[in-house]
């Protein structure tokens, strides 16, 4: 009887509550960035002035979120020091400003014995979430402006789990998890299916699963039922297909840009753009790539 009380209450907090929560996996072993990664963490390889995984906290703190569990593992030991306060006199503006988004946010760290994959990091944070709907940021993916701030509006609309997605090149499409949807609202679909890498024969659309998503805690019981897929890994993907047959799901159409930096392609690329642009050094850099274009 007190188990059916609790339940009852829990499914109102989940209808009523605005996120709060946010979970951050980056244990992953980065085997692409190698070897920049054999003893320093991916998350932490920078992008102009920022180590990847603090554009990420920046990106659930300014969408509202105030308590972070980071998932670490073997070798992450770095991103847990990056989060203390700065003990450096001299003033920086971007580490002043973490500085001061540390003020407010609490962070939480927990390991991933073994690297398992995606949703079994995510699986870590159950006990974190306790019943709530939260955000998961993938620890090596930059979004700009943050995806996560228009998910949580979405999903203050639908209350249902929600996935960031974009449009990728067909050739493309093997490289991601992949929705099959149809067309709701204006940038926002229902989901049919997921799939993870697909063929391009087989993909059923070429909106990919970009690294963002709102989720509801129904997702923990259904990546326990996720048998192991590709690399013998727990999938997170595999997972969002069980909690699809069991509720609706949306995929929101992401329009502004996404930055992987889990491959030294997508990583240099991000860095060329976002120093082009930067107010410090933009002028210097175009000169420079200008120059040595000309060689
Ligand atoms: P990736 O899919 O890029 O996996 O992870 P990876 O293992 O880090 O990279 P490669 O394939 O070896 O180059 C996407 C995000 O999920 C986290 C990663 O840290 C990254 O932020 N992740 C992945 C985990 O936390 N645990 C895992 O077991 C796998």
């Amino acid at each position: 009887m007190v188990a059916k009380g609790n339940k009852k209450t829990k499914t109102c907090r989940v209808n009523l509550m605005r996120v709060r929560k946010a979970i951050i996996p980056a244990a992953g072993m980065g085997t692409r960035m190698l070897p920049i990664t054999r003893a320093q963490p991916k998350e932490m390889v920078p992008v102009v002035h920022k180590p990847v995984i603090q554009y990420v906290v920046e990106e659930a703190y300014y969408s509202g979120i105030r308590d972070i569990l980071i998932i670490t593992g073997r070798g992450k030991r770095a991103i847990e020091d990056h989060f203390d306060r700065s003990v450096h006199s001299k003033a920086e503006k971007y580490s002043e400003e973490l500085d001061r988004i540390l003020d407010e946010v609490n962070i939480f760290f927990v390991r991933q014995k073994e690297q398992r994959g995606l949703g079994d990091a995510v699986r870590y944070g159950e006990s974190f979430v306790d019943e709530e709907p939260f955000a998961l940021l993938l620890g090596d993916t930059i979004t700009l402006p943050p995806c996560t701030r228009e998910l949580i509006d979405i999903h203050q609309k639908y209350k249902t789990s929600i996935v960031a997605v974009e449009e990728v090149p067909a050739d493309k499409v093997s490289m991601y998890g992949i929705v099959k949807v149809r067309e709701l609202d204006e940038g926002v679909h229902l989901i049919d299916d997921l799939v993870e890498k697909p063929s391009v024969e087989e993909a059923p659309s070429n909106l990919a699963i970009l690294g963002r998503y709102i989720l509801n805690p129904e997702i923990f019981e259904c990546i326990r039922n996720t048998k192991p897929g590709r690399k013998n890994e727990i999938q997170l993907t595999d997972a969002m297909r069980i909690l699809n047959t069991r509720e609706r799901m949306h995929a929101y159409v992401f329009r502004g840009r996404r930055f992987d930096i889990g491959n030294k392609m997508d990583w240099l690329k991000a860095n060329i753009e976002l120093a082009v642009e930067d107010e410090e050094l933009g002028d210097g850099i175009r000169e420079f790539i200008e120059e040595v274009m000309k060689r």
